[in-house]
């Protein structure tokens, strides 16, 4: 991570107009209003003279991390307010800070955060759910199927929680080895598929949040880290693993530095169909050339979405005495903080979907020409003789269901089954299986269970429901139990 600082390329824009005003996002700043609006791009305006200002030009963010320790420190909140648009807690939400103790979740510490946060205009980063460290002290006795378990009781009652709050979540946090290996964790061990059950498992508990991978040494393409994160969200996107986002934590202090293709990184990623974000960026006595470069290369990829800084000023710094970040101890912008906001300034690409202005009014008047010819042949014979017997499963109106063993372990299994609807759309749908003697689910997602021994049936979620013509989708289970027995009599049955 050595590479040289990728080069300069400074441009300047004149001045136009912001078209909501001087920072144009349209923050919701009541906690029980969910994730704020992202800003309309407007590349024609005049230059951002805040950080967040110079982001939202492009549809982007530019967010920091904090504590609830800065909740009463004024000079952290007066430059917060004033420059940034996204925030993050920097441990409050970690799982040992929010599960203490098993189903015992604490919120107050983040709540405290989020609120300040939104009631300031900026959206919001969860970071983080499942992690090798930081973890609830009660998860060192756990293992295997319990802390499996545990993980997913633990997702499903944060996630519970800031269900529409959020606009990302990073779901899974460095659980990767330098070498471009899984690192090993006692989440590891639990078997190889933890990674993707999180996933599925914060989806189906928030649908309306982005679900991230987040790491740090993913910058330098042609790193090992960085090509081992790159397989795994391709293989989650080939089947169809729930992701959104990838967050590179930019952290170029500790040795570390801008490699000349971070650009290429980020690209790289994107093109697999996330947002990808810099999520922690600092950088070793904050290099003008390293700022200017990073944010650089995340104005040219369209689905980079924003930067965040891991802190405000040096003295907020985990690494303090590198002085990485932004802003003195004085709370005085450094050099490097110019860097950021002309390259900012000066992005050419916009986020996908944020050009469009958002919808204003609903039109007032109604149509002022109503349909003129009626429908001239009206149906004529009504079928006179209903169908006898239901549609086979997978023909037209039907649908099938079929299962898939993604792991095991000693005392429980992952299941997978895949909804395949017939030639026809359909609204909904339900799987009907049975299990084994002795087992029983403990978890389903992307769909909801009634039963959980024996003859058991699995309705869409909310939001994959509907199927058009032969598309499928996938649900997901944990069963508990002394056998990995299939289970058996699988059917599906339409809405
Ligand atoms: O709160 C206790 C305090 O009671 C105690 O007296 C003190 C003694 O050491 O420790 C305090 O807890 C510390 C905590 O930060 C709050 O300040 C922990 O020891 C310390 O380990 C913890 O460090 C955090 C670190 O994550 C832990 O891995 C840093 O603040 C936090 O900035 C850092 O953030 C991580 C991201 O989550 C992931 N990426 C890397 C990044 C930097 O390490």
């Amino acid at each position: 991570m050595n590479d040289v600082p990728a080069p300069s390329k400074r441009r300047t824009r004149s001045g136009a107009r912001l078209l909501l005003g001087g920072a144009c996002a349209l923050a919701i700043t009541v906690s029980s209003m969910a994730v704020a609006t992202l800003a309309h791009a407007d590349l024609s305006g005049p230059p951002g003279t805040t950080l967040k200002a110079a982001a939202e030009r492009s549809g982007r963010y530019f967010g920091t991390a904090m504590g609830a320790d800065r909740l009463n420190d004024s000079g952290f909140l007066n430059i917060a307010n004033r420059e940034f648009d996204m925030m993050t807690a920097v441990n409050e939400m970690k799982p040992d800070a929010t599960e203490p103790n098993p189903g015992q979740f604490d919120f107050r510490r983040g709540d405290a955060i989020y609120d300040w946060a939104t009631q300031h205009g900026m959206r919001f980063r969860g970071h983080t759910l499942a992690w090798h460290a930081q973890q609830p002290k009660f998860w060192a006795g756990l293992s295997g199927s319990a802390l499996r378990s545990a993980m997913i009781s633990h997702i499903n009652g944060v996630m519970a929680h800031y269900k529409g709050k959020f606009a990302y979540w990073d779901v899974v946090n460095e659980a990767y080895a330098e070498n471009g290996s899984r690192r090993s964790s006692n989440l590891q061990s639990t078997g190889n598929d933890w990674i993707e059950v999180a996933f599925r498992t914060a989806r189906a508990a928030d649908p309306s949040v982005k679900l991230c991978y987040n790491d740090y040494n993913i910058e330098n393409w042609t790193y090992g880290k960085t090509q081992g994160v790159y397989n795994l969200i391709k293989d989650f996107k080939a089947r169809g693993v729930p992701v959104d986002c990838v967050g590179l934590q930019t952290h170029f202090t500790g040795g570390s530095s801008l490699p000349g293709n971070f650009q290429q990184t980020l690209s790289s990623f994107a093109a697999l169909g996330v947002d990808v974000a810099l999520t922690e960026a600092d950088v070793t006595n904050a290099s003008t050339s390293q700022y200017q470069g990073l944010t650089q290369a995340c104005m040219n990829v369209p689905r980079c979405v924003g930067i965040t800084t891991w802190g405000i000023r040096d003295s907020d710094s985990w690494r303090g005495n590198e002085n990485p970040l932004l802003f003195d101890r004085n709370s005085n912008p450094k050099p490097a903080y110019t860097s950021v906001l002309n390259a900012l300034n000066a992005a050419s690409t916009t986020v996908p979907g944020t050009t469009t202005p958002p919808p204003t009014t609903p039109p007032t008047t109604p149509p002022t020409t109503p349909p003129t010819t009626p429908p001239t042949t009206p149906p004529t014979t009504p079928p006179t003789t209903p169908p006898t017997t239901p549609p086979p499963t997978g023909q037209p109106g039907g649908c099938t269901a079929a299962y898939r063993m993604v792991s095991m372990w000693n005392g429980g299994f992952q299941g997978e089954l895949t909804v395949t609807n017939g030639t026809t759309a359909i609204s909904g749908w339900t799987v009907q299986l049975t299990l084994a003697g002795g087992q029983t689910i403990a978890n389903v997602w992307n769909g909801s269970n009634t039963g959980n021994s024996g003859a058991v049936s699995i309705r869409n979620a909310a939001y994959n429901g509907a199927l058009g013509a032969n598309a499928s989708t996938t649900l997901g289970f944990l069963v508990n139990g002394s056998s990995n027995t299939a289970p058996s009599n699988i059917s599906c049955t339409p809405a």
